[in-house]
């Protein structure tokens, strides 16, 4: 038998315990030892819950206890989560987290601690909630050299962007709206300006380099600009508009990564991804393109990637499963020197100008009176920016195109 600690009891770590005692025959099973919940971390009582007599307030009850073997951190933050998760690892207790934040900031100092107690810092449910995503990069794709990574990973901003987009809705009424259902958070910040899908990307392309990515470092833009009319013009041309996370290897030592919106085509298998669903696009060199897709949210999904993590320390007892992620800082690209097409929507007083700034694009209309969209060919993004910017209000958005 294996003793297990849940610190956090909310919604992710009481879906942890959900999931062992639902599945308990086949979880055991799998995990090769019975799995037994012995204790819950929590600040609050839960008398009436079946397992509240498991409840403690004191870590260092689970700390002290040898008998504990893996540690579930769902507590989220990087203040005491960090301090337990090296405390328990340090201990010998390996430790399964859906805490991306955590991760993003601490993953290979976390790892490094695991592998050198004998034990493991399992992290699936930090990115694409219940999608295997971690496991397939860490295990099934090792012969590949992964090239780029395209990810929707934000559940929020893509459920209010397919609802703009189907509804024909301003931003500001579908977040409203998602936050009365429960969807959005009350503060919806770390969603709507992309620094959620920012660690997320983060984390998968460190795992992609096997060096760290800095999530600070990372350009990030959400997608608070965007408007109705921006989908108008998206869907004359044959595109949808996407909170994507990218991170791509820039010739031999540079990887561009990035957060923003973009125009996608229609057809592109990342487009057909909408609602609360998250999907990341990878390409190897040798696979070609793969996709995972599910929920990238929820308690359940979460927890069952929490789970299958617990399984796999369960499995490895006494041996570390390697993580290749070094602190060695990744070199990032500039974004600003990067070429791309983009998309602008301006007052048809500009059209001429605009065609004139950026030769060779295309006009789109929508429409819309007094004004017009227009599509780049290929220019560097600082230079477009300046451009861009010279248009002063006569500009009312720009978009980058995939
Ligand atoms: N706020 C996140 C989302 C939850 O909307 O996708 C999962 O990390």
């Amino acid at each position: 038998m294996i003793n297990i600690a849940v610190l956090g009891y909310g919604t992710v770590g009481s879906g942890v315990v959900e999931v062992i005692e639902t599945n308990k025959g086949m979880v055991d099973k799998k995990a090769t030892h019975e799995l037994n919940v012995k204790y819950i971390l929590d600040l609050r009582d839960f008398p009436e819950d079946p397992y509240g007599d498991r409840v403690v307030h004191d870590v260092n009850i689970i700390l002290n206890d040898d008998t504990v073997g893996i540690v579930c951190e769902t507590m989220g933050g990087v203040g005491a989560a960090y301090q337990f998760t090296r405390q328990a690892l340090e201990r010998g207790k390996s430790v399964c987290t859906s805490n991306k934040e955590l991760v993003a900031k601490h993953g290979p100092e976390l790892l490094k601690i695991a592998g050198e107690h004998n034990c493991n810092y399992l992290f699936e449910a930090s990115v694409g909630g219940g999608i295997p995503i971690i496991r397939p990069l860490n295990y099934s794709l090792t012969a590949e050299r992964i090239d780029a990574i395209t990810g929707i990973l934000n559940g929020t901003t893509n459920y209010i962007l397919s609802k703009m987009e189907r509804e024909g809705a301003d931003f500001d009424e579908v977040l409203k709206e998602a936050q009365e259902k429960g969807y959005a958070e009350r503060n919806p910040e770390a969603d709507v300006e992309g620094h959620d899908a920012c660690r997320k990307i983060a984390i998968l392309s460190s795992l992609m380099l096997g060096k760290n990515v800095d999530s600070e470092k990372i350009f990030t833009e959400g997608i608070t600009k965007i408007t109705a009319a921006d989908f108008l013009y998206a869907k004359e041309a044959g595109y949808t508009i996407k909170l994507l996370a990218r991170a791509k290897r820039q010739g031999d030592s540079e990887t561009l990564a990035m957060v923003a919106p973009f125009l996608i085509p229609k057809d592109h298998p990342l487009a057909m991804v909408n609602d609360v669903f998250n999907a990341v696009f990878v390409t190897g060199n040798m696979l070609g393109d793969s996709m995972y897709y599910g929920r990238g949210a929820g308690k359940l999904p979460t927890a069952s990637a929490v789970v299958s993590d617990v399984i796999d320390c369960a499995r490895h007892q006494g041996k570390v499963i390697t993580c290749f992620w070094d602190e060695e800082e990744a070199r990032l690209s500039d974004v600003g020197e990067t070429k791309r097409a983009f998309f602008l929507r301006v007052k048809s007083s500009a059209g001429q100008k605009v065609q004139e700034a950026f030769p060779g694009g295309r006009v789109i209309e929508a429409g819309k009176g007094g004004e017009i969209g227009y599509i780049t060919g290929p220019v560097k993004e600082r230079e477009f920016q300046a451009k861009y910017e010279a248009l002063g209000g006569e500009a009312f958005n720009r978009i980058r195109l995939f």
